[in-house]
């Protein structure tokens, strides 16, 4: 048994579907336990953060779905993408020797080019859902998406510039198999410390991972120096001497000026 509790449970395998989101929220539905594992080839309907779309050709990438059923208060849900984050970065530099850096909330960088990207989607599910409000025998189920480049060799022109994948970096795709297997492996560790001994050691790791930390920032119109993460994973911003906190967004700008932290 991982750390937290968690018991490694089903990997589900498929070819073509929507979204592996889709197919995770439809088997949590049905009971599907916590940590069942959707995993596909290619995706139609692929899903991004805010609304955006997630595609790669098929069978580049690894394309992924957690089924959680949290044991953590609700405050510190979303930062089980943070945490995912951190292992994602760990999985990646054991499978892929890919040293990855997180933008703020839980994008994966390399040389300043996006090699992951995270998504987590929470919903009721079950008696609740079907009523609207909450319910006895109701639960929130939450999917963490995690979409890996591993074998693109080339991106369309309006992603040249800000996409990378773990062929372009080091040359060769890694095994789908090695990539998800460390992934799950490092996801069980870190989400089990985050619900038994809270944030802070994410809060720790993500920080010498951070790209974004020590660097100008611009989110949803809030512009600023990113000077730490907060305890419950916000991004705190100096603007012109005060901290302003940011929950969510997209860092939308960030120049080299400031000094990322070391790591
Ligand atoms: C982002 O950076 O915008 C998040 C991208 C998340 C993509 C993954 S791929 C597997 C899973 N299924 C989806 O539809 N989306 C996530």
């Amino acid at each position: 048994m991982a750390p937290g509790g968690s018991t490694p449970g089903v990997i589900v395998r498929l070819d073509t579907v929507d979204s592996t989101q889709s197919v995770a929220f439809a088997l949590a539905e049905r009971g599907a336990a916590d940590r069942t594992v959707v995993v596909a080839d290619r995706q139609l309907a692929g899903r991004g953060r805010r609304g955006r779309a997630w595609s790669a050709p098929a069978g580049t990438s690894l394309l992924v779905s957690i089924v959680v059923r949290p044991r953590l208060p609700l405050a510190l849900v979303p930062t089980l993408s943070l945490a995912t984050a951190v292992a994602a970065a760990e999985a990646l530099r054991r499978a892929a020797s890919v040293e990855a850096r997180l933008k703020w909330p839980n994008d994966l960088l390399v040389s300043s080019r996006k090699i992951a990207g995270i998504l987590l989607e929470s919903r009721m599910v079950g008696r609740a859902a079907a009523a609207g409000s909450a319910q006895p025998g109701s639960d929130t189920v939450t999917i963490i998406g995690v979409g890996i480049n591993l074998g693109q060799r080339e991106f369309p022109p309006d992603f040249a510039d800000s996409a990378t994948s773990v062929a372009l970096e080091t040359g060769q795709a890694p095994s789908r198999e090695v990539v998800l297997t460390a992934l799950l492996e490092e996801f069980d560790a870190w989400r089990g410390r985050l619900e038994t001994e809270g944030f802070k050691p994410i809060q720790e790791r993500w920080r010498r991972f951070s790209d974004t930390l020590g660097r100008r920032v611009t989110i949803d119109g809030v512009t600023g120096i990113a000077t730490d993460l907060d305890t419950d994973g916000a991004l705190l911003i100096d603007v012109g001497g005060s901290v302003t906190r940011v929950v969510a967004g997209t860092v939308s700008s960030s120049d080299g000026a400031g000094t990322p932290l070391p790591r």
